[in-house]
């Protein structure tokens, strides 16, 4: 895809990417991360009907945002008002790091608390593998990183696939080198690797490893993760100066020029509506080379799952850097 390049052409008003499976995924998905805040969690029914209302079609949520039961009610409710149908959508969610030894019982938990009958794509949410074990003395449960065991992981997942529980797999949080281990003894190459990418965090090389092996790039925390340093950045401002747009927007559109989709979190009415407003412009050529020149810095750094006892003794070691 161009630089100048929508990747619209379905003329309506939502672009779309094309997975190696052949679905169609809307270019821009509405992060249902609630973050720490019970505030936010309670929103989130309100919130999923601000944004089908709005335009969004596309919601990624995992199982451990603890939402998923809130956006079930609320799909349930707009697939009764006839505002849109099931097939309509496209519905991530995600594994979480206990669940790679109960794959089929977690994504069963995750359609039942959704209310569906499928998913559009699910993915190992971290290369992380949890124990969770029972403690007997005071009732507490205690976790252990263990090593991951990719390939059993994914056997499961492929099996997803096969029982119609789920349309597409993907993974999420991968290195090139994690995904090259994958890859050796898959069925089901992974549609999707969704990651930290925004214009701090650009990452260059495993968007071309991906492109490489046809899976798509997915960048989650395109925003900068509820902090300023992308929207405060003065370069991502400047731009949003001269081309009469807001940093979020520069933000989201570089994400899209760049090919990848995009997943930005709001539950705010105007700020969702402002977010989906990122087509039928684009972003110069020049302005999109000063945007490229921005030093980088991982935001998301996964240090919760480095410790002495972890099989990432080291933060470079989970990003296999
Ligand atoms: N796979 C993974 O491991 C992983 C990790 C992190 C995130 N994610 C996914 O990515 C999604 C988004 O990432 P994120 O939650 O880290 O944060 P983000 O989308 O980068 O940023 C969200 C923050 O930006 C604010 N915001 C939204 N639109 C704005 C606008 N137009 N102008 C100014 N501020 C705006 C939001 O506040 P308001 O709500 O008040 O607008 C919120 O504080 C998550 O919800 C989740 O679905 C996945």
């Amino acid at each position: 895809m161009g630089h100048g390049d929508d990747g619209a052409g379905d003329g309506g008003s939502m672009a779309h990417v094309q997975l190696h499976t052949g679905g169609r995924m809307p270019v821009i998905g509405l992060g249902m991360w609630p973050g720490y805040s019970q505030e936010e969690k309670r929103q989130t029914g309100a919130t999923v009907k601000a944004a089908v209302a709005a335009g969004y079609r596309h919601f990624d949520s995992a199982s451990v945002y603890g939402n998923e039961k809130d956006i079930g009610l609320a799909l349930q409710e707009i697939f009764l008002s006839g505002a849109v149908t099931r097939g309509d959508l496209w519905i991530t969610s995600k594994l979480w790091n206990p669940d790679h030894d109960r794959v089929q019982e977690a994504c069963d938990q995750t359609l039942q608390d959704l209310q569906l009958d499928y998913l559009d794509l699910y993915l190992i949410h971290w290369p992380v593998r949890v124990k969770e074990h029972y403690q007997q003395e005071d009732g507490t449960r205690k976790t252990e990183i263990v090593p991951l065991q990719l390939d059993e992981t994914w056997k499961k997942m492929e099996q997803l696939v096969r029982t119609g529980r789920v349309r597409a797999i993907g993974v999420s949080n991968f290195s090139s080198k994690k995904i090259d281990h994958l890859l050796a003894n898959a069925t089901i190459v992974p549609a999707v690797n969704q990651v930290e990418c925004h214009p701090v965090w650009q990452q260059k090389a495993l968007h071309d490893y991906c492109t490489s092996k046809a899976i798509h790039l997915s960048g989650y925390s395109p925003l900068g993760n509820w902090g300023p340093k992308v929207l405060g950045h003065p370069i991502v401002r400047e731009i949003a100066d001269k081309l009469s747009k807001s940093p979020a927007q520069v933000a989201l559109r570089w994400g899209i020029q760049m090919g990848h989709s995009v997943l930005p979190k709001s539950s705010n009415p105007d700020r969702l509506k402002e977010n989906l407003d990122i087509f039928g412009w684009s972003i110069p050529d020049e302005d999109f080379q000063k945007l490229s020149g921005i030093q980088q810095e991982r935001l998301i750094k996964g240090t919760m799952w480095v410790n002495d006892t972890s099989p990432y003794k080291r933060v470079e070691d989970l990003w296999d850097e």
